[in-house]
C-alpha cells in the first residue's frame, strides 16, 4: 500500500493532555474499552484499529463490532452473522497476541437470552410471537441493549475460559452517544411497563371498578387491532414475564461492569461543533454515572497544508497573482491552501473550546485519511495515528 504523507495540525494544542493510547492498550489492567460517540464519527473504525493494535502488541483481544461497513467486515473475516467471535486471519504472530472479531446480531442475541431464561416450550412460544419478532428486530434501543448483553456474555466467557484479556466494544450508530447508556433502561422500563401490563391483564386488577375500566379498553383494542393481534400481544407480555426479570438483572450487572476499574471509555468525535458538543455531554454523563473515561479521540481532523504560509498570506498572494495573470492555476491553489488553513484553525479553536471546558480529558487526534478505512492495513495506519506513532 502506498502511504501518502499525512500531516496534522499541532497534535496537542497545549490545553488538553495527550492521550497515551499505547499505555492504555498495553496495561494488563485494561479489560474493556468502549468506543462511544455520535453517528458516523468513526466508532467502528476506531474500535477495530485499537483492537488490531492491541493484538499486535501481544494482547488476546476480541472486538465486538456493530454494523461495520461491508468491505471492512470482509477484510476481518466477519461478514457472516453467526454471533460468535472468529479469529481474524494474519494477526498476532510473533507478539503472542491474537484478535477475534464479531459483528453483533441483535435478533440472535435477543433470542439467545430468551432461550437461556425460559423453558424450551415457553421460549418457542415467545420466539414465534409477532410482537416479539418486531421488538427484537426493530425496537429503538434494542441494539444498545443487545450490545451490552453481548458484552456481558463475552466477558463472562472470557473470565471462565481465559480466552481474552481485552474486549473492545463498538457502539451502535445512534444519533446521540448517550443512547448507549440510556436505551437499555428505556427498553427495561418498556418491558416492565405498568401501563402495558395493567391494560393487557385486566383480570389481575384488584379493584372491580378498575377491571371494568380496563375491560372497556381491552374491548376497544380488540375492535381496533383485531382479536388475534390482541391475543398475540397478551401472550407476548405474559410470556415475557418469565424472562424480563432476568433481562433487567443482567443489564444491571453489565452496567456495573462498565463502572469497574478495568473499563475505559473512549469518546470519538469529529472536529465539528455538534459532535464535540455531544462528546461533552457524554463526558459529563460518564462522570455522573461514575464510569471511567480514558479520553477523547478527535477523528478525521483536517490535515494541515504543507508549508508555513498563513491563510491571509495565501489569499493576498492569490489576489496579486490574479491581477497579473487572470485565471492562473497557482492562484486557485493558493486559495485552496487558504481554505484548508482556515479549516485547520477552526478545528483547533473547537478543540481548544472543549479542552477549556474539560481540561482533564486526555485527547488524541487522528487526521482524515485520503480514502475509507476498509482493510487491515488501513486499520494499522489508524492505530499508528491513534498512538501518535505514525511514520511519515
Ligand atoms: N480517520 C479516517 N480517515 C478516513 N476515513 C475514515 C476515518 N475514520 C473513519 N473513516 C471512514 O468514515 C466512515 C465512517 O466510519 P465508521 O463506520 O467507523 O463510523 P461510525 O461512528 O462507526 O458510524 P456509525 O455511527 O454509522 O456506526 C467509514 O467509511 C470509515 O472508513
Ligand atoms: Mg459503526
Amino acid at each position: 500500500m502506498t502511504r501518502t504523507r499525512t500531516r496534522v495540525g499541532p497534535l496537542s494544542t497545549g490545553k488538553a493532555p495527550a492521550l497515551d493510547v499505547d499505555a492504555l492498550i498495553d496495561d494488563p489492567g485494561t479489560g474493556i474499552i468502549v468506543c462511544c460517540g455520535s453517528g458516523g464519527v468513526g466508532k467502528t473504525t476506531t474500535s477495530a484499529a485499537l483492537a488490531l493494535r492491541a493484538a499486535e502488541r501481544g494482547r488476546k483481544v476480541v472486538v465486538l463490532t456493530i454494523d461495520p461497513a461491508r468491505r471492512l467486515a470482509q477484510s476481518m473475516g466477519i461478514e457472516e452473522l453467526d454471533n460468535t467471535p472468529r479469529p481474524v486471519p494474519g494477526v498476532g504472530g510473533e507478539s503472542g497476541g491474537s484478535l477475534d472479531a464479531m459483528m453483533l446480531d441483535m435478533k440472535r442475541t435477543f433470542d439467545e437470552v430468551v432461550e437461556s431464561q425460559a423453558s424450551p416450550e415457553k421460549a418457542k412460544q415467545i420466539l414465534e410471537n409477532p410482537f416479539y419478532i418486531a421488538l427484537s428486530s426493530s425496537f429503538a434501543g434494542t441494539q444498545e441493549y443487545m450490545a451490552m448483553e453481548k458484552l456481558g456474555q463475552i466477558h463472562a466467557d472470557a473470565r471462565r475460559d481465559g480466552t481474552y484479556d481485552l474486549i473492545v466494544v463498538d457502539t451502535p450508530p445512534s444519533r446521540s452517544a448517550l443512547d448507549f447508556l440510556d436505551a437499555p433502561e428505556r427498553l427495561s422500563s418498556f418491558l416492565d411497563g405498568r401501563f402495558i401490563r395493567l391494560m393487557l391483564a385486566p383480570a389481575r386488577g384488584p379493584a372491580k371498578l378498575m377491571t371494568a375500566g380496563f375491560g372497556v379498553i381491552t374491548n376497544a383494542l380488540t375492535k381496533l387491532l383485531g382479536a388475534q393481534v390482541l391475543r398475540d400481544l397478551q401472550t407476548f407480555v405474559a410470556a415475557l414475564d418469565t424472562v424480563f426479570g432476568g433481562f433487567r438483572q443482567r443489564a444491571q450487572k453489565t452496567y456495573a461492569l462498565l463502572q469497574a476499574d478495568g473499563t475505559a471509555f473512549l469518546v470519538v468525535a469529529a472536529p465539528e461543533p455538534d459532535a464535540l458538543r455531544e462528546a461533552a455531554y457524554f463526558v459529563e454523563r460518564l462522570s455522573e454515572d461514575r464510569m471511567p473515561l480514558a479520553g477523547l479521540i478527535v477523528n478525521r481532523a483536517t490535515p494541515a497544508p504543507v508549508g508555513d504560509l498563513t491563510a491571509d498570506e495565501a489569499m493576498a498572494a492569490a489576489a496579486r497573482l490574479r491581477k497579473r495573470e487572470p485565471g492562473a492555476v497557482a492562484a486557485g491553489l493558493l486559495r485552496l491552501h487558504a481554505d484548508r488553513s482556515r479549516l485547520v484553525e477552526r478545528e483547533l479553536r473547537l478543540r481548544d473550546g472543549f479542552a477549556a471546558a474539560h481540561p482533564q480529558v486526555a485527547t488524541a487526534v487522528v487526521p482524515a485519511l485520503a480514502g475509507d478505512v476498509h482493510d487491515l492495513d488501513g486499520l494499522r495506519r489508524v492505530g499508528e495515528l491513534l498512538a501518535g506513532k505514525a511514520e511519515d
